[in-house]
């Protein structure tokens, strides 16, 4: 694999507009369900990312037919035959595991890798087994996977509630099950982030039975079969504060548009705090950095409380604030090998289990440093755009499972950011 750097000269403020990207994480999910469809499911709005590629790669794998074109992407699970998810994949892309509940109520069996850890800690996965049990199926974990089966996928009530609250994964993996099961099952716990209440409408569209998309109770009434369809995905809200926070960072003025200011409220308000100038429109945000930033208090958490895929670039901005800011990621506590990096480029953070204490200085320098994953590189873009000289991001593949064409979108608000071999 040829390994990319990104190169930024910071000091740049970024003026502007650039357009949010479909969401990898509300695309991902939308590929699962198409496994459960009797046809052909068409995609709109996909973002050419790595993590989509492998997903699509997956899908492949279990046999059916992946194509991808521009921002369309049409999947004909007709003749999928595999229900197993191997090891390589799995270990590349956690979402992976989001097919476990489509084989389950597709082949009465499935068989899919563990994940294992990952650079931002542990991934349990005992909230998709108990789900899989709930709905009747015997689940057994050998030989480094999740095997389940089930004669008959049955309808009942399903307890998603977790040590860290509601699980994403989990519920997509009980919703597309339930919806194939017989009979009524009932979703306490459920977690409510947007790109779940998008995977529920997604079924519906599907013929899925589905109640309640975007709450915490869902209800699915199972039906015998579900039929392809056509799909936009809703824009990607991580994504777009990533550029407002871009904005933020630099003393700029970005305007984001093709996104919907309600999926981030907590990320708005967070910034409002932090004394960023903010204005949401009907589908677009302006963020202006142009007074000092302020420190503040936050607690990461689940929808809609603040994002810990906003943690890493948050931590970013405040690093360049004027006080102390305190910052704890209850979802992943391990979450934070972002912070030595950002050490390196002279930022004052110090971590004492999931919080961390961020001492604002007055200014960054450039450096060479490392990607370790998704949202940490983010966070490194960041603050190699405020920084002064030259900041290298090295493993920026990491960025491209997330982030799609991120030094043209920065480029085009101003940034001097590039790519080279590393
Ligand atoms: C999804 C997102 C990821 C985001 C995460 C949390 C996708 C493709 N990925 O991941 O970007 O960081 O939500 O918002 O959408 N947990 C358990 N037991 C389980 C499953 C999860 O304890 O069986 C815990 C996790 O360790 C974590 C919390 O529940 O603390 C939330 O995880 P979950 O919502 O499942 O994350 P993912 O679906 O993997």
């Amino acid at each position: 694999m040829a390994m990319d750097k990104i190169l930024i000269e910071g000091g740049k403020r970024l003026e502007g507009t650039v357009r949010a990207s479909g969401a990898k994480n509300a695309a991902l999910p939308a590929m699962t369900a198409a496994l459960l469809a009797d046809g052909v499911t068409t995609i709109r709005n996909v973002p050419r990312l790595r993590d989509i590629q492998a997903m699509g790669d997956l899908l492949e794998i279990l046999g059916c037919r992946f194509q991808m074109e521009e921002d369309v992407l049409r999947v004909d699970a007709r003749g999928a035959s595999s229900f197993e998810a191997p090891y390589d994949i799995v270990r590349k892309m956690r979402a992976s595991i989001y097919v476990l509940g489509p084989l389950l109520a597709r082949f009465g069996k499935a068989r899919v890798s563990l994940p294992g850890g990952c650079s931002i800690g542990d991934r349990p996965i005992d909230l998709h087994v108990r789900g899989m049990r709930s709905l009747g199926a015997r689940v057994e974990l050998k030989h480094g996977y999740i095997v389940a089966e089930a004669d008959s996928l049955r309808g009942a009530e399903v307890d998603l509630v977790g040590p860290r609250g509601s699980s994403v994964g989990a519920t997509v993996n009980v919703l597309a099950a339930a919806s194939l099961a017989r009979g009524v099952t009932r979703i306490l716990g459920a977690a409510k982030e947007p790109e779940v209440a998008e995977f529920a409408r997604i079924l519906q569209g599907m013929g899925a039975r589905v109640e309640g998309a975007g709450t915490r109770t869902l209800t699915v009434e199972g039906v015998d079969r579900l039929e392809g369809g056509e799909f936009s995905i809703i824009p990607d809200r991580i994504e777009a504060g990533t550029f407002l926070m871009a904005a933020a960072i630099t003393g700029g003025r970005v305007t984001v548009t093709g996104c919907v200011p309600s999926h981030m409220e907590s990320t708005l308000e967070a910034l409002k705090r932090a004394n960023v100038q903010v204005e949401a429109e009907d589908d677009s945000v302006i963020a202006a950095g142009t007074a000092p930033i302020k420190p503040i208090e936050l607690v990461t958490g689940p929808y809609p409380e603040f994002p810990t895929d906003m943690q890493a670039q948050i931590t970013a901005l405040l690093c360049l604030a004027r006080g102390v800011s305190r910052l704890t990621d209850h979802i992943y506590p391990d979450r934070f090998i972002h912070v030595r990096e950002l050490i390196r480029l002279g930022a004052r953070i110090t971590r004492i289990g999931a919080q961390v204490e961020i001492v604002g200085v007055d200014g960054l320098s450039g450096a060479p440093v490392m990607a370790s994953d998704l949202r940490a590189s983010a966070a490194l873009v960041l603050a190699g755009l405020a920084a002064q000289g030259v900041t290298q991001v090295l493993r920026v593949y990491h960025i491209d499972r997330g982030y799609e064409q991120i030094e043209r979108k920065l480029s085009s608000l101003g940034a001097r950011i590039w790519r080279e071999k590393e």
